[in-house]
């Protein structure tokens, strides 16, 4: 079978976390490697946290980090979500994965460059790294076989009433990336916010009872616990592995073409993804929005992921 090549942006980050063991033993997919960013926490927390859960989940992919905050605004970090290290809850063992010594935006642009054209760039955090990557060296822009970002929102935001985090935390990235004519496949808060971890559905996957199911357990118990608090839901959305999920089953997702536009100019709507859902201002499609999910399929996706993780890895 080939193999879809992909290359994850994150900030882990509990979803963070959730996408990295999806993407780590998929068959269907090659994990070239985990670039890490400024987000939900410091880069020194998100490098340190994706070393940690590839470690534990015993996945030998390289680790880069990248970009320790946005492009032009001022840092913002989710604390208040993923607590002071990022990953709060799980306890790991002593840390011995190394960090890569290339910087994420130098490892992105020698692989892409390198690529036949057939790498998937996966963005679960803000867009920095891609970004800087496409203003660095545009010769990558045609290597990107399609840009699948966990952001934005048709509707209202998350963290200000227009604004998603991923896209607020950094919109001129975002913008740069939604303005370079790659396909890109936008999963946001409309599909996402259906992806509500309940109770059971933390139990059934600790049913499963792998170190990697229990590593989903610890973590939804954080997660779930401040997501109630914050939003008094009774599940988290599990924002992040909707992404991975929509490359493993392409029946997960129903998408719409859309234009979509940032706003990194006004006060109040900065980092609003602009949908025009219904073709308003009849200027072209420039990214494929979900509009749907089949919300029991996602769940059969990730217990099915967790479970790889039962298997002796061949
Ligand atoms: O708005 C949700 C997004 O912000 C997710 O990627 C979560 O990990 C945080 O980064
Ligand atoms: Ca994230």
């Amino acid at each position: 079978m080939d193999r879809r090549k992909i290359i994850l942006d994150c900030d882990p980050g509990h979803d963070d976390a959730v996408a990295i063991m999806l993407a780590a033993r998929e068959p269907s997919l090659e994990l070239l490697g985990v670039m890490v960013v400024a987000g939900n926490q410091t880069l020194e927390n998100t490098q340190r946290n994706a070393r940690n859960v590839l470690q534990w989940i015993g996945a030998d992919v390289p680790v880069y980090a990248g970009c320790s905050g946005p492009m032009v605004r001022d840092k913002v970090i989710a604390g208040d979500i993923h607590g002071s290290t990022g990953l709060d809850g799980p306890v790991f063992p002593p840390l011995h994965k190394e960090l890569e010594p290339e910087h994420a935006v130098q490892f992105l642009i020698r692989t892409l460059l390198d690529s036949q054209g057939d790498i998937t760039v996966v963005t679960t955090g803000p867009m920095t790294n891609l970004a800087m990557a496409l203003r660095l060296e545009p010769r990558i822009t045609e290597k990107i076989a399609r840009i699948v970002l966990m952001g934005g929102s048709i509707t209202n935001g998350n963290v200000t009433p227009a604004a998603e985090f991923n896209i607020l935390a950094d919109a001129e990235a975002a913008s740069v990336c939604f303005r370079s004519g790659r396909p890109i496949t936008m999963v946001g808060l409309d599909v996402t916010r259906k992806a509500l971890c309940y109770p059971e559905i933390v139990e059934r996957m600790g049913r499963i009872g792998n170190p990697v199911s229990e590593l989903f357990v610890a973590l939804m118990d954080h997660f779930c616990k401040t997501q109630k608090a914050i939003f008094g839901w009774e599940g988290g959305p599990l924002h992040d592995p909707v992404t991975i999920a929509s490359l493993i089953d392409p029946q997960l997702l129903t998408l719409k073409p859309m234009n979509v536009q940032i706003d990194i100019r006004s006060a109040q709507s900065y980092g609003r993804t602009n949908c025009d859902f219904y073709g308003y201002l009849r200027l072209p499609p420039t990214a494929d929005v979900a509009v749907d999910i089949d919300v029991p399929r996602f769940w059969d996706i990730v217990e099915r992921g967790l479970r790889r993780y039962s298997e002796e890895q061949a």
